[in-house]
């Protein structure tokens, strides 16, 4: 072939592929094998992906983004429950130790419900960030060594829309939906067009809405991690025993920590004793939640969409799940993930992968710690 012909076929390929017609096509990495990815290709595609992001250790593998074949979960809450909050370079060495006995156990998992085997694998996935870097690498450099190892194409997912994902386990959601993400490091709603299309609308300016749990429940001494002791406690007291002040921050943004400031001074007034722990806990639960929802809500109403989901760590609140819930009383369809896909798991990162196929793919791909926009 002489250099004309190859700058032509070079220009091909760059215009098919920034005109995203080639986006679901991935290589294999030794033999550079086109493999096609996504709801559009055709083949049943089975993605393993480990996440490692923060203080879990994870590996799954699911089938056409939907249906989980396997899924393991390391959690390292014991130990980061003595320091009261997740040491960075203590969680990097607990992911050290826990990686491949998660991946072998997600492969043994896959042998005895799928007869799948690893070369059945479509392709490797990784948590690419926002999270914890040194723990990040560990996640993501296991994932490109089993594409290499494999010979098949790695994916590198973004944590942030891997929560959305989690909606898409063993459910029929398609987009347009309105969502809403709520973890410890993001609070976020985001507006979903299709699977690879979303803008957000509106997020925090201070805390997230965890970041928010996590602190008032120190603030009152419970132990760490406080966002799911908070909620228990919520559920035993009055949410209506102390008007606490809601944001009043304009459009689809938050702010949180004028709320934790109100916790923190209402805790002060008692001197120490006997505190209303759980009508403290209820009311501050109650101010989120109707802040939550009463945005969201004015999101819904500008969009006409008639879809909405939850997602991130928080989505398990008890709270926040029956307020959205009675959206269905408003004819919305809701969706919120179970328990078991709402905390971070590696299942919703190998949905993410075949769903949004036009996410990053190179093996020399780096982690990254904070949301890029
Ligand atoms: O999504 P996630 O597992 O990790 C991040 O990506 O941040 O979310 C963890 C956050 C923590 O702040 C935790 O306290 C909070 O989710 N959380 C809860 C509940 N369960 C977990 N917050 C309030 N109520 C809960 N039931
Ligand atoms: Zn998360």
């Amino acid at each position: 072939m002489n250099i004309f012909k190859i700058t032509i076929l070079a220009s091909l390929i760059h215009f098919l592929y920034y005109n995203n017609t080639m986006k679901n096509v991935k290589y294999k990495l030794f033999s550079e094998e086109p493999v096609q990815i996504g709801p559009e290709s055709g083949y049943d595609n089975y993605i393993m992906a480990i996440e490692s992001s923060c203080d879990e250790t994870a590996c799954a593998i699911v089938e056409n983004g939907r249906k989980v074949i396997s899924n393991v979960v390391a959690s390292q809450i014991k130990t980061h429950a003595q320091f009261g909050g997740v040491i960075p370079e203590i969680a990097a060495r607990e992911h050290m130790d826990s990686i491949n006995i998660v991946i072998e156990e997600a492969l043994k998992q896959a042998k005895e419900n799928a007869n799948l085997e690893p070369h059945d694998i479509t392709a490797f996935a990784g948590t690419v960030g926002p999270g914890l870097v040194g723990c990040l690498l560990v996640g993501l450099n296991a994932a490109k060594t089993l594409a290499l190892t494999y010979d098949k194409p790695f994916i590198g997912v973004n944590h942030l829309n891997a929560h959305l994902c989690g909606n898409y386990l063993d459910t029929d959601l398609k987009p347009p939906f309105m969502a809403l993400l709520v973890s410890g490091g993001h609070t976020q709603i985001i507006d979903v067009k299709s699977y690879s299309e979303q803008t957000i609308l509106g997020e925090t300016i201070d805390d997230a809405v965890g970041e928010a749990y996590d602190k008032v429940a120190r603030l009152i001494g419970l132990p760490y991690p406080g966002g799911p002791k908070l909620d228990k406690l919520a559920q035993e007291g009055n949410p209506f025993a102390y008007k606490l002040p809601e944001s009043k921050v304009d459009g689809y943004n938050f702010s949180f920590s004028g709320l934790k400031t109100a916790v923190l001074r209402l805790v002060k007034s008692f001197g120490g004793k006997d505190i209303p722990v759980n009508d403290i806990c209820a009311s501050f639960q109650e101010t989120v939640s109707s802040t939550l929802l009463h945005k969201l809500k004015k999101a819904l109403k500008q969009s006409g969409y008639k879809q909405v989901v939850i997602a991130g760590g928080v989505a398990a609140n008890s709270e926040i799940r029956k307020k959205i819930f009675a959206l269905e009383n408003e004819g919305y369809k809701v969706f919120a993930p179970p328990m078991k896909y709402c905390t971070d798991n590696a299942a919703m990162v190998a949905s993410c992968a075949y769903f949004n196929t036009n996410t990053f793919d190179d093996i020399d791909t780096e982690v990254f710690s904070r949301v890029k926009n």
